[in-house]
């Protein structure tokens, strides 16, 4: 401690703790820290306690998010790390998004929370930054804000909840809530089992327990190297996420040390083992919208990392994880079979080594310093790269002239291989409220050749790009015993879902010159996999004139830009700023270097 040194104006204010930094400015630097440690002391820290590293952790708990109920627990769990190593820990909120509990939809709030995160972690007097997320847009925000921001972050997972049981079977949220509500649907199950089946769907706190997108987020940010590899896969309630916490508490005392940047941290190759293994686990559509959101924050990688960087590495990468909704279980199976280290241990030829970690080791020097022979034992959650659950090209990129700014497809979790190359007449509905009112209607003109279009649930369609593009079997099909059909839209769909589902389609149909939006019910169109095709069946001359008969039609009904500019509130600056999926959902105003092309 240099109790007085502090004040005194002959010296320079040298100390590396954030509260010595010029943070808020009330005139000459030493009066400004004299006047910040005024407002610090009356929590009752010492000189000795402020002279410290200060390790600020954000408190995502709300009542409202059973995905991060154990964050109070995490928290301490993560001080105790931070104080047993010289540190200051200090908690501070931020805004918690919970997928179910956020309307319109979680994503729209995503960029949201991404810029509290960022402007908190900017203002605040703090040498490193616990960011402790768990559920979907959690991780994206907090990783977005973290970037932007660049002061060293530490990424710390709530982790998932455990499987639930019905009557002798597995089941967890959100893959069997689909499969168990479809079967409901079609009548197969009646509505006291439905019942039983909601008791048990999420039995513990967590995030979804199976591959869907906060554990593919959890991979992601693992595999990027800002966190430890365990940290990925642990369960919620378990002793090892405790144990996890104190461990990021101990690594962010060290982070803020030596400083380490996630700017620097950061580099092109981190994001291709990302893409890597989010290939290999064959991850949720959504990581692809997060990634590219989360590169674009980067000075260096903004433009760098594209839809194209998916398809070449899916190309080159095999499915190896056999969890649900690709394969058939749940992450703990996939913790108690090794978790991110085993995988990345079989990855290894396909990973970039020398990437590097918050650790301040190379990726290749944390895999070697695990005995390979810990994870020599049988199971066959985590497959070897000779025996893949799907060869390769999990995820898809299809272009063509329905999305000249590409589209995703999830092959892996196709039901019915063959609609992946499939031509058949569109069924077009406008937006979701059509979709809710025709879907289920007798007289409906469907076939299962049929390929379902949903419009209007882009970023800003909605707004917010909802989950809507799992696009339910027409009921009078789905009770003759069809599951799967081929189906289009411009939103997203859960990472827990499965099918035959082009999602993200860009540009969205609400752009005025969106091709997407101009498909009529009649048309043909073909999915061509083997080509990465998605094509619209009109010529070229059809298409230019319907999208111009079309922007007429619009301006003329609402002049739909003027009356985007006009509305209030983050409403209007969402539906102003947001860029389209291949772009990351991102405003516009806080990619990196300005808008993307
Ligand atoms: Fe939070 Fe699924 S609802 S992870
Ligand atoms: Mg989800």
């Amino acid at each position: 401690p240099e109790p007085n040194g502090d004040y005194d104006l002959t010296k320079p204010i040298t100390s590396t703790s954030g509260l010595r930094q010029g943070l808020t400015s009330y005139g000459d630097a030493h009066f400004s820290l004299f006047l910040r440690k005024v407002f610090i002391k009356a929590l009752g820290y010492s000189e000795d306690a402020l002279s410290r590293p200060i390790i600020g952790i954000i408190n995502t708990f709300s009542g409202f998010n059973p995905c991060h109920a154990n964050v109070p627990q995490l928290i301490e769990a993560a001080k105790r790390g931070v104080q047993l190593n010289g540190g200051l820990a200090i908690e501070f909120p931020t805004i918690s998004v919970h997928e179910s509990f956020s309307s319109p939809t979680s994503m729209f709030l995503r960029n949201l929370m991404s810029m509290d995160t960022e402007e908190m972690i900017k203002a605040q007097p703090l040498d490193a930054c616990i960011m402790i997320g768990g559920c979907d847009k959690t991780v994206p925000a907090q990783l977005m804000g973290g970037i932007s921001a660049n002061k060293p972050i530490l990424p710390l997972i709530t982790g998932p909840m455990m499987p639930g049981s019905h009557r002798g079977k597995r089941i967890g949220a959100c893959t069997d809530c689909r499969n168990n509500w479809a079967a409901f649907r079609a009548g197969e199950i009646d509505v006291e089992e439905i019942s039983e089946v909601n008791e048990e769907l999420a039995p513990t706190i967590g995030t979804c327990g199976v591959m869907g997108t906060a554990s593919t987020m959890a991979c992601v940010t693992a595999a990027l190297g800002m966190m430890p590899l365990r940290g990925a896969s642990a369960p919620a309630v378990s002793s090892a996420r405790l144990r996890i916490a104190e461990e990021t508490g101990a690594n962010a005392v060290a982070v803020a040390k030596s400083s380490s940047k996630p700017q620097e941290i950061l580099t092109k190759e981190s994001f291709l083992n990302a893409i890597t293994v989010l290939q290999a686990i064959g991850g949720s559509t959504n990581a692809v919208v997060h990634i590219l959101a989360i590169a674009n924050r980067h000075p260096q990688l903004q433009g760098v990392i594209t839809l194209d960087t998916f398809e070449e590495i899916g190309k080159k990468t095999p499915l190896l994880i056999d969890l649900k909704p690709s394969g058939d279980n749940y992450m703990n199976d996939f913790h108690n079979a090794g978790g991110m280290m085993a995988l990345l241990q079989v990855l290894r030829p396909l990973l970039h080594l020398s990437a590097m970690t918050i650790t301040g080791k190379t990726l290749g020097e944390v895999l070697d310093s695990v005995p390979t022979k810990k994870f020599a034992f049988e199971q066959d959650i985590i497959r070897p790269l000779s025996n893949p659950l799907f060869p390769s090209s999990s995820l898809v990129v299809l272009h063509g002239n329905l999305a000249p700014n590409g589209a995703v497809l999830k092959a892996s979790a196709s039901k019915d291989r063959n609609l992946l190359t499939h031509t058949g007449s569109a069924v077009v509905f406008e937006n979701s409220a059509d979709l809710a009112l025709r879907i289920d209607d007798p007289d409906l003109e469907v076939t299962k050749d049929s390929v379902l279009v949903l419009k209007g649930i882009g970023p800003i369609g909605n707004p917010g790009m909802p989950e809507a593009g799992l696009i339910p079997i027409p009921k009078k099909l789905a009770s003759t015993g069809v599951k799967d059909m081929l189906r289009l839209s411009d939103g997203r769909m859960s990472g827990t879902a499965g099918g035959t589902i082009i999602l993200h389609i860009s540009p969205e149909a609400a752009v005025p010159d969106s091709p997407f939006g101009i498909v009529e019910t009649g048309d043909l169109i073909t999915c061509d996999i083997e080509r990465r095709r998605l094509h619209l069946h009109i010529s070229d001359e059809l298409l230019k004139s319907r999208i111009l008969q079309r922007k007429q039609i619009l301006e003329a009904e609402t002049g739909p830009v003027q009356a985007r500019k006009q509305k209030r509130g983050y409403r209007g600056l969402y539906e102003r700023s947001v860029n389209q999926a291949h772009e990351g959902t991102d405003f516009d105003f806080l990619t990196a270097n300005g808008p993307v092309e």
